[in-house]
């Protein structure tokens, strides 16, 4: 192997105290050492702008161990191999990973899945298709067991998670779809494109008022994107035996403390279920709901995203996700 050959990778600077910032991060270059025997060398297409990375850059609650300052930081990707010393990941399969960086070297530990080609378009694999999709797609299946007729409320409703979501509710026979998003242009789509009953732009003045007269029909399923402020807003029109599906806290990862919920007696009263989702849970049914994905954007499941060139580029495009300065799945492109 030609020993010269560097990869490029994001690299965090510093922990991430508030709202991230692009100088909380740095590019740099390192060699690709050889391949030790079940290894493999994936040259990444694109990689992926998530919330919930934030959760991961400051010392704190999540799933997973923080980022620690000089560590590489590691969002989704997705690319070919180009060197195998693994028979199960060979030349020219499609994989996806974890790693901000342009080449991943693996040995299949960790996120790290073969992917049968598709003639739908590469970076839905990361989107719609991808984690935001299978998040969506489980949190109504399996978590919240979402029934013909039901009314469902969804926060950051033009997000990737979000969106799709409100689509799949759409098709599982949803009687009502109210999705929260900021802005009227957001709004607008979320009804003209992707079908929502109702849109509410939370940034608005009349918010409150609006929110309690579309909420006040009742809420059978909340799929939550964004943290306890939109909890709190709903509990009091939740239904009997509604769920509430807490998928994501964008709106909190930054708090050095989250708002809170306090109306938890709502729970008792209306005999509520509150669950939240890790999609990794699921894995040996992605398959499945892939196809089942796949088979929506055919029909014409409407998605957005916004891509931009360069890893160089990643860390504006994912501080951007914070200040809703992001409209759909924001992905870097990386040349081939
Ligand atoms: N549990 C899991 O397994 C899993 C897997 C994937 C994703 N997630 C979570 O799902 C959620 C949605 O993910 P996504 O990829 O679809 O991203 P997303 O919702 O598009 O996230 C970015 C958007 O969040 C909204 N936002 C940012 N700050 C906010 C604030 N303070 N208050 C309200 N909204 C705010 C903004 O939209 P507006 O302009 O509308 O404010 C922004 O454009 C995230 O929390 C993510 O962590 C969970």
């Amino acid at each position: 192997m030609d020993m010269t050959r560097e990869l490029e990778r994001i690299v965090l600077v510093r922990h991430v105290e508030g709202l991230p910032r692009p100088s909380d991060f740095r590019i740099e270059r390192a060699p690709i050492p050889p391949l030790a025997e079940g290894q493999f060398l994936i040259a990444n297409r694109f990689v992926s702008c998530d919330p919930g990375t934030r959760s991961r850059l400051s010392p704190g609650a999540s799933y997973a161990r923080p980022v620690m300052p000089g560590e590489p930081v590691d969002g989704f990707c997705i690319g070919h191999v180009v060197e195998s010393r693994n028979p199960a990941f060979p030349e020219g399969a499609l994989v996806t990973a974890t790693g901000w960086a342009s080449h991943v070297v693996s040995s299949g530990r960790g996120y790290v899945r073969r992917l049968p080609p598709s003639d739908l378009p590469l970076s839905l694999r990361l989107g719609v298709l991808g984690i935001p999709g299978l998040t969506a797609w489980f949190a109504l299946h399996r978590v919240a067991m979402l029934k013909p007729g039901e009314r469902v409320l969804i926060t950051s409703a033009a997000g990737p998670v979000g969106a799709t979501a409100g689509q799949l509710a759409r098709t599982l026979g949803a009687d009502t779809v109210i999705g929260t998003a900021g802005g009227p242009e957001k709004c607008r789509w979320l009804v003209e494109t992707a079908g929502f009953t109702h849109a509410l732009d939370y940034k608005a003045s009349d918010f409150e008022a609006r929110f309690a007269e579309v909420a006040a029909g009742g809420i059978d399923v909340m799929l939550d994107n964004v943290g306890s402020t939109m909890i709190e807003a709903a509990l009091p029109h939740m239904r009997t035996h509604g769920r509430i599906v807490l998928s994501g806290a964008t709106a909190d990862y930054s708090a050095d403390v989250a708002p809170g919920v306090t109306r938890l007696r709502e729970l008792i009263t209306r005999r509520l279920r509150m669950e939240g989702i890790l999609v990794f849970d699921d894995l040996p049914q992605f398959p499945e709901a892939e196809a089942g994905l796949a088979a929506a954007v055919r029909a014409g499941l409407a998605y957005r995203e916004e891509i931009f060139e360069g890893l160089h580029a990643l860390p504006e495009a994912f501080c951007g996700l914070f200040t809703g300065l992001s409209f759909g799945r924001r992905l870097v492109r990386l040349p081939a």
